[in-house]
């Protein structure tokens, strides 16, 4: 587990390796962000790969958005999550569902992927199913841009979980 001063003394490929996989399959934005160095905190460290998050071309920040899998979903039934996705589906309850919870599930993630072309994202390990779901349908009826910025909102929440887990005090 690295600290804070062996980040900021990393060269480019090792800071990438240990940071890539805070934004989901988007090691971009640790890579991106390894020039800012170095950071006075973890906060500072989070702050700035938001930055270089939100900073991104809309369309690499859309490709950001659909590399997280549906929660619930295929990929996760199939055993195909990354680490990360695993914990955090099975902390908000997702592995445990009845049939008709995950009949739910598909329905609101179906139905959310066709208004808005990406998946719902709501940082899992904050929330539990039931609060997954209401989310879902309280957010279906906001606009596109709305969305794409709380689903980056979330994604940063999801980063800072991730970063606390692989940080040393
Ligand atoms: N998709 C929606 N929410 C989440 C989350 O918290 N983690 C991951 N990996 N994917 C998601």
């Amino acid at each position: 587990m690295p600290s804070l001063n062996d980040l900021n003394r990393a060269d480019r490929a090792a800071f990438t390796a240990a940071l890539g996989h805070l934004f989901e399959h988007s090691p971009w934005v640790a890579e991106e962000t390894w020039v800012k160095r170095p950071f006075v905190s973890a906060e500072a460290l989070h702050a700035a790969l938001c930055a270089m998050m939100r900073a991104a071309p809309h369309d690499r920040q859309l490709a950001l958005i659909r590399a997280h899998p549906d929660l619930a979903g295929r990929l996760a039934r199939q055993k195909k999550l990354t680490a990360e996705s695993t914990r955090e589906q099975v902390s908000a309850g997702l592995d445990r569902l009845t049939d008709a919870e995950l009949a739910e599930f598909t329905r609101q993630n179906d139905t959310y992927q066709a208004r808005f072309g990406f998946p719902f994202i709501i940082c899992a390990r904050l929330n539990a199913k039931a609060a997954i779901l209401a989310a879902m349908a309280a957010r279906l009826p906001n606009g596109w841009p709305a969305e794409r910025d709380t689903a980056l909102a979330e994604i940063e929440k999801i980063a800072w979980l991730r970063l606390q887990d692989i940080l040393k005090d």
